[in-house]
């Protein structure tokens, strides 16, 4: 897959009408935006280009309406939101059909330096669809296409791959920043490059490891899923986590990392309990024991001490690091030890430190890392894909440099 790809830096958009695909998928709780993250992350594009003079035309999908119109999903909530935070008006149609008439007239009329934002795109079928003159209708408003929805760019959808049959295609300031720290550090990293992976299942991550293994230098294994790789070396593993069918694939990624020369790390110990916590955040109570000691009836629930210190050392010592995923249950204070103990060894090493997925990402927010993490990706899935090497059809409609 080609990382290198033109910017909005590389074109001219002055007098230009610009269509942007954002991702202004945001958390909305009784009628009230809970998040500016994604909308504030989309703010320095669309700036960038109002300055040099281009009339922008930004859109989005919010939540899953399914090529329903749903009120309830009208992005007039958070046209009004960009809006406040852009300190500049953002005209949106009355009309819910992202490509009504009266849209489309907004857009032809917009001068340099105005904004508007479409309506829900996914409140038409052709959206998701990706259906071609869906995609020729949104192009058509528009001279250019701008993308920066890195969350979306694992979708083969009308606003995030089809209109760039129509249109010159480039990509915004996210999106760009996420090719040069996460492309560079899957094609060209500088080493020791390690990688650390967390989150519950096994399944979910096996084009990952699979991928991964073939260009890190350590890979390391924590959370949910650590406990199918133990018993993949022969260990009990009591009540923990476990996905029986994925031993033997954990056996044979295993041999792999033995063949490529890469170091696979374990938990040595973990922090174990008769049940799971309920509620998550409630109290509990808790020993820590050695990887191979886990009693038959409790279960893991977080890396234990000494698997903490050997997981930061690796990462201390590190050029490049790539995280995915939580250590443990870090909902609960006395079960998030492993995942701020990881936060903190990203935070205070001079490596390369990329984060990526929901979880590792709000934990470092949460814990106020995040200005100390080189990048911290903006999407979930996205970067997920991003990290099995799979080719994102948002980005491979991107001109190339
Ligand atoms: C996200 O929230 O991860 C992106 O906006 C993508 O949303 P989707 O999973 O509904 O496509």
């Amino acid at each position: 897959m080609n990382y290198n790809k033109k910017s909005v830096r590389d074109v001219d958009v002055k007098g230009k009408k610009v269509l942007c695909r954002c991702d202004f998928n945001v958390p909305i709780k009784e009628g009230v935006i809970t998040s500016d993250v994604r909308i504030n992350a989309a703010l320095p594009v669309l700036k960038y280009m109002l300055d040099q003079g281009a009339a922008v035309i930004a859109c989005s999908h919010l939540g899953k309406p399914k090529g329903e119109i749903k009120p309830a999903l009208s992005m007039k909530i958070v046209a009004k939101r960009i809006s406040e935070l852009l300190g500049k008006e953002v005209k949106i149609a009355e009309s819910l059909d992202p490509v009504s008439e009266e849209a489309q007239q907004i857009a032809k009329n917009l001068q340099p330096g105005e904004i508007m934002l479409l309506e829900n795109l996914r409140f038409d079928k052709g959206e998701e669809k990706n259906d071609p003159a869906f995609a020729k209708k949104l192009a058509d408003m528009a001279d250019l296409y701008v993308s920066d929805a890195f969350g979306t760019v694992h979708r083969a959808h009308a606003s995030t791959a089809g209109v760039a049959d129509y249109l010159p295609a480039v990509c915004g300031f996210l999106i760009e920043k996420e090719l040069g720290t996460m492309g560079k550090a899957l094609a060209d990293p500088a080493r020791p490059f390690v990688a650390i992976l967390g989150g519950a299942k096994v399944s979910d991550k096996l084009n990952v490891i699979n991928n991964l293994l073939e260009k890190v230098d350590t890979l390391i294994i924590g959370g949910g899923m650590a406990y199918t790789f133990l018993a993949a070396k022969g260990y009990g593993v009591g009540e923990s986590l476990l996905d029986s069918e994925k031993i033997d694939y954990c056996k044979d990624m295993m041999k792999k990392a033995e063949e490529k020369g890469v170091k696979l790390l374990l938990p040595v110990d973990t922090v174990v309990a008769k049940s799971f916590p309920d509620p998550i955040d409630g109290a509990i109570e808790v020993k820590t024991v050695a990887a191979d000691a886990i009693p038959a009836d409790m279960q893991g629930l977080d890396i234990g001490e000494k698997t903490r210190e050997l997981f930061a050392n690796a990462a201390k010592t590190a050029k490049t690091v790539v995280w995915n995923g939580p250590m443990g249950v870090f909902e609960n204070p006395t079960l998030a030890k492993g995942t701020i103990a990881v936060a903190q060894a990203l935070a205070d090493s001079d490596a390369i430190t990329i984060v990526g997925g929901g979880d590792s990402a709000a934990a470092c927010e949460q814990l106020g890392f995040a200005e100390k993490i080189t990048h911290i990706s903006t999407g979930g899935g996205a970067s997920l894909e991003f990290l099995e090497g799979k080719e994102l059809p948002g980005i491979a409609c991107l001109l190339d440099k």
